[in-house]
């Protein structure tokens, strides 16, 4: 950490979270003088939280495919010439443990600290500088670079890179500076919204779905041609777990998302077994060995499973067309629970205005911007750091 503010620095990188340290740390490695600045009294606090702890540092299925943008080719040059081995081997360097936990997720064997202190030791060391609790208060080109006023004073540079993420959980700093600065040099701002975040209800479904609280199990999310097959867990307020934080990334308000309750192919062929060997059976208890009880319960309680007695008094069409229905759940978020909990910010500075190659804008040369705060947003499962390692990395080479 500086105790001095320098007055100036080949490169100021604005943002000490995943993407700036990494990118403050790839810059100080090449022999180029360099300065990150960050309005917190710590850096990098959602690397801290994330993965429960742990980290989900990145996935070793990445790939284009995993990521949101208005332009789906742009995070391909970068992600390819930054893998998740690289990131491996940074950290296999350091001796820092790590294990995949399930679907290519990499996560620290202990706390995700040390990955902190990982970027954090690695910019020190190779002779960059980071400056915490210093708010910007002025930001302006001039004829060399730019000149940013800080409450620690004032710092000239060459070069700026951007890397204050998105709006995502405010409580912990998140603002929309880049956005600011992107409008402010004529930069277009893809529409922020919230991504990888619990869907709230209301009336009827929020009070179903309340009273089964704390129930999961695999399901088929949809919203469009866009599937996940992972948990669902039913909450307070709405639905959540992973399947949910996935499709949330894709769903457009005011339109109804496809749960598949069932996501095997054999519970028509279960229920008509069931009927065969249990003609007296309840449905709600025949279709325990498919759901959650509570579920099934819950499903009974508000009409969505038909009124019959016995097993034997539902014809296989009915087993058919209900086993359809579960398949086929629609239900209509009210809303997601907003910046206060999403993951992460969809939307963003445009790709448009930006050379995929090096995060670099194309109007305003030595201006970057990288990580979050950039229209390209990963899927759950550790995608969303190997965007911030990957454009990090990309700008650094170009510094
Ligand atoms: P990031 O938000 O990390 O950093 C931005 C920095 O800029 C912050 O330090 C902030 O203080 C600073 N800043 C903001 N405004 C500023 C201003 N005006 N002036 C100065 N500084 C400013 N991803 C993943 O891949 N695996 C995971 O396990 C998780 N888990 C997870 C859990 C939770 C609870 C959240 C909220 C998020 C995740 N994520 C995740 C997402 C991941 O944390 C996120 O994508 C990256 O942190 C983005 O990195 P950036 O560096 O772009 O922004």
């Amino acid at each position: 950490m500086t105790s001095t503010m320098p007055t100036k620095a080949d490169v100021v990188v604005i943002g000490a979270g995943a993407a700036g340290l990494f990118c403050g740390a790839r810059i100080a490695e090449g022999g180029v003088s360099v300065l990150v600045i960050d309005h917190a009294k710590k850096p990098a606090e959602k690397v801290r939280i994330s993965g429960g702890g742990r980290c989900n540092f990145t996935n070793i299925h990445t790939g284009p495919h995993a990521f949101l943008s208005d332009n789906p080719h742009f995070a391909k040059s970068a992600l390819a010439r930054y893998r998740p081995a690289d990131f491996i081997a940074r950290l296999d360097a350091r001796g820092i443990g790590w294990h995949e936990k399930t679907l290519g997720q990499l996560f620290c064997d202990g706390r995700s600290g040390a990955i902190i202190d990982m970027l954090t030791g690695d910019l020190l060391a190779a002779g960059g500088q980071l400056a915490l609790s210093t708010p910007i208060t002025a930001l302006d080109r001039t004829e060399d670079g730019f000149s940013i006023a800080t409450r620690a004073g004032p710092v000239e540079a060459r070069r700026l890179v951007v890397a204050t993420g998105g709006l995502s959980i405010p409580k912990m700093g998140a603002t929309g500076f880049a956005y600011d600065i992107a409008r402010r040099f004529g930069h277009d701002v893809i529409d922020p919204r919230p991504a990888l975040v619990p869907f709230v209800f209301e009336g009827r479904d929020k009070t179903d779905f309340a009273s089964i609280s704390g129930v999961s199990l695999p399901v088929r999310a949809r919203f469009g041609d866009t599937v996940f097959d992972e948990a669902m867990l039913f909450t307070h307020r709405g639905l959540s777990g992973p399947a949910i934080l996935q499709i949330s990334s894709y769903w457009r308000e005011g339109h109804p998302v496809a749960i598949n309750l069932l996501p095997g192919n054999e519970a028509a062929a279960a229920l008509k077994s069931a009927k065969a060997a249990h003609p007296k059976q309840s449905l709600a208890t025949a279709l325990e060995s498919l759901l959650p009880k509570r579920l099934a319960g819950m499903l009974a309680a508000r009409g969505d499973l038909p009124d019959i007695p016995r097993l034997a008094d539902l014809s296989h069409d009915r087993i058919e067309a209900l086993v359809r229905t579960l398949s086929d759940w629609m239900l209509k978020p009210a809303g997601t629970e907003g910046w206060r909990t999403a993951e992460v910010t969809a939307g963003g500075v445009d790709t448009a205005g930006l050379s995929s190659r090096s995060m670099e804008s194309r109007t305003v040369p030595g201006l970057y911007f990288i990580g979050e705060c950039v229209d390209v947003t990963g899927w759950l499962g550790g995608y969303n750091f190997q965007w911030a390692w990957a454009s990090a990395q990309a700008a650094a080479a170009d510094c």
